[in-house]
């Protein structure tokens, strides 16, 4: 069987990794969460004190190894064969990734990341460009929206930390929504074939029902 491709875009904290997971082990296929190669580069860089206002050279760019596992509804990523799947979600890291995520060099290190995965597997890859530029030919793609403060909300829940406000939460949304799609490369933008779903007012299964009944109608 050919491998297929499903690609799942969309806006910060619009709830693409849970749905990329369900769907993935609705139909048995291994999961990419492409922001978790950047939120990891992002963490190795802020340790070693590389700015991002420099270019990240090739030699540095090799001391980073990062594999993903995803198994059984767990997903985990290991940096440098470290495990730092809670590490990447911290707050330092969410609020550098975008300005690493502009960088060509970074972009490349993860396309080839997501284009060898995709050689032997078949792919649910939740991410901004996947379905405009890693895999344009994907064969179900998908672009999620929501509003700005319904998103803080969510990941204020998520985080479980009272001393971080929901209003930071949702202005700190608003510029990542703002750096990702104003940037030159690979601009967070709808694919003209990407079945958009605004996901504001919808629970996780409704979401996940529309995206099944799409692939199945298709
Ligand atoms: O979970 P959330 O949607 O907040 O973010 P993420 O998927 O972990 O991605 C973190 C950041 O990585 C995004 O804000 C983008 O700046 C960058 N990213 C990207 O540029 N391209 C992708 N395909 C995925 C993430």
């Amino acid at each position: 069987m050919d491998k297929l491709i499903i690609a799942i875009d969309g806006q910060a904290s619009t709830g693409k990794s849970t749905q990329a997971k369900k769907i993935a082990d609705y139909l048995g296929f291994n999961y990419r969460d492409s922001g978790a190669y950047y939120r990891a580069i992002t963490l190795y860089l802020l340790n070693s004190n590389v700015k991002h206002n420099l270019k990240i050279s090739q030699e540095i760019l090799n001391q980073i190894s990062i594999k993903q596992d995803y198994n059984e509804g767990h997903f985990r990523i290991f940096l440098n064969d470290n495990d730092v799947t809670n590490k990447i979600r911290g707050h330092k890291v969410s609020l550098s990734v975008s300005n690493y995520a502009k960088k060509p060099e970074i972009r490349k290190f993860v396309f080839d990341q997501l284009r060898n995965s995709a050689e032997s597997n078949s792919l649910v890859v939740d991410g901004r460009d996947i379905g405009t530029v890693v895999f344009p030919d994907a064969d179900y793609k998908f672009f999620l929206i929501a509003e700005p403060r319904i998103r803080a909300e969510r990941r204020h829940k998520q985080i479980d930390d009272d001393s971080v406000k929901v209003d930071i939460i949702e202005e700190e949304i608003k510029i990542r929504d703002k750096t990702d799609s104003t940037r030159e490369i690979a601009p967070l933008r709808k694919a003209d074939d990407a079945f958009k779903i605004d996901v504001s007012d919808l629970t996780i299964n409704e979401v996940f029902n529309k995206i099944l009944q799409k692939i199945k109608s298709d």
